[in-house]
């Protein structure tokens, strides 16, 4: 589909459900290349600048290493070595860029900025995640869960549980109404997706045949879903402060073996990660120490069970982030 080339990639509804498609088949034709030795280098010469105001595993990985296998080379930019932000505004900082490469990849707080780098460049623009969406998550999600379960998206359903008025749940709800799925949003109200996303993903339903719930009702909306996401319950950028509360509000929302079990038999567990099951990592246990809680939006034992394909679904950021680059750079 030549007609995603030159096209930035900074939120779902950019795309038609059809270019929607187009993109997730292109991840599993990418995948199967690399997996058979037959990838072929459809970026090669090329040159992305990736800038991160916050941090990264997957994505920066995914990009780092999409681009070589593709025959591009990437720079890293984050603000202690740039002056996107502080110095120089997105704009000029597109129209530098845009001089030197053939692609910029973006991740930090504001949509502001990364549609003020695409409205500016000439080249690609592509949103590595903003406190409003995650769509490299969203693309990967999507060809994860038709890979896993291997029918149409249309007969696929999934529920998202715990903070869903951010980037991640901004992104699934787009998304699997975009693929026309049976779409359930599982949060408290003060959590639950804002009216303007909800209303938009019910238009676009109106024509993908999407089903939409959105519910504080763990019961009914886990009942008999394929697919059972969640995210962290404070995400980058928020405030230390705001740890307590959100824990105590959220809890009941944990994915835990006795959520699983309201889900369809074969459910599968997914996670954008990075996941706090455990007290692995000087966060969780900071949170330990303020709130006793030694698993937050997942039980250690949904997440190292039969039904997590969160590894799975990680490697699957590499390649969807190659999807978005061939599609739009090539
Ligand atoms: N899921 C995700 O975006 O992971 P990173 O924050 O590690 O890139
Ligand atoms: N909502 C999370 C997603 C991390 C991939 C965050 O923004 O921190």
């Amino acid at each position: 589909m030549g007609e995603l080339t030159g096209r930035d990639f900074l939120k779902e509804v950019d795309f038609t459900p059809d270019e929607w498609g187009h993109l997730v088949e292109l991840t599993g034709a990418l995948k199967s290349a690399r997996r058979e030795g037959r990838e072929e280098q459809r970026l090669r010469g090329m040159n992305f600048a990736l800038i991160f105001e916050k941090s990264s595993t997957r994505t920066r990985a995914a990009f780092e290493v999409g681009a070589r296998q593709q025959g591009a080379h990437t720079t890293y930019l984050d603000p202690s070595g740039a002056h996107i932000g502080s110095k120089e505004s997105a704009a000029d900082t597109a129209l530098v860029l845009e001089r030197m490469y053939d692609g910029i990849e973006f991740r930090g707080n504001s949509q502001d900025t990364v549609e003020a780098l695409a409205e500016h460049a000439s080249i690609p623009v592509w949103n590595g995640l903003t406190d409003e969406w995650h769509p490299t998550q969203a693309l990967c999600d999507a060809f994860t869960m038709v890979e896993s379960a291997g029918r149409p998206a249309r007969d696929l359903s999934f529920a998202y549980l715990g903070d869903a008025r951010y980037n991640t749940g901004n992104s699934m709800l787009t998304m699997g109404t975009m693929m026309g799925m049976d779409v359930r949003m599982v949060a408290p109200p003060e959590f639950a997706p804002s009216p303007a996303r909800v209303e938009l993903a019910r238009e676009i339903a109106a024509s993908t045949g999407a089903r939409i719930t959105i519910t504080d009702d763990i019961e009914a909306g886990v009942a008999g879903v394929d697919f059972v996401h969640t995210d962290v319950w404070v995400s980058m950028g928020e405030p230390h402060g705001v740890w307590a509360e959100r824990c105590r509000i959220l809890a009941p929302y944990r994915v835990t073996a006795q959520v699983m079990g309201l889900a369809a038999s074969e459910a599968k567990f997914m996670h954008c990660l990075p996941a706090f099951h455990d007290l692995e990592t000087s966060t969780a246990r900071l949170v330990h120490d303020l709130t006793g809680m030694r698993e937050l939006e997942v039980s250690d034992e949904v997440f190292t069970s039969e039904a997590s394909i969160v590894f799975d679904q990680a490697e699957n950021r590499l390649h969807s982030i190659k999807a978005v680059m061939v599609a739009t750079a090539s």
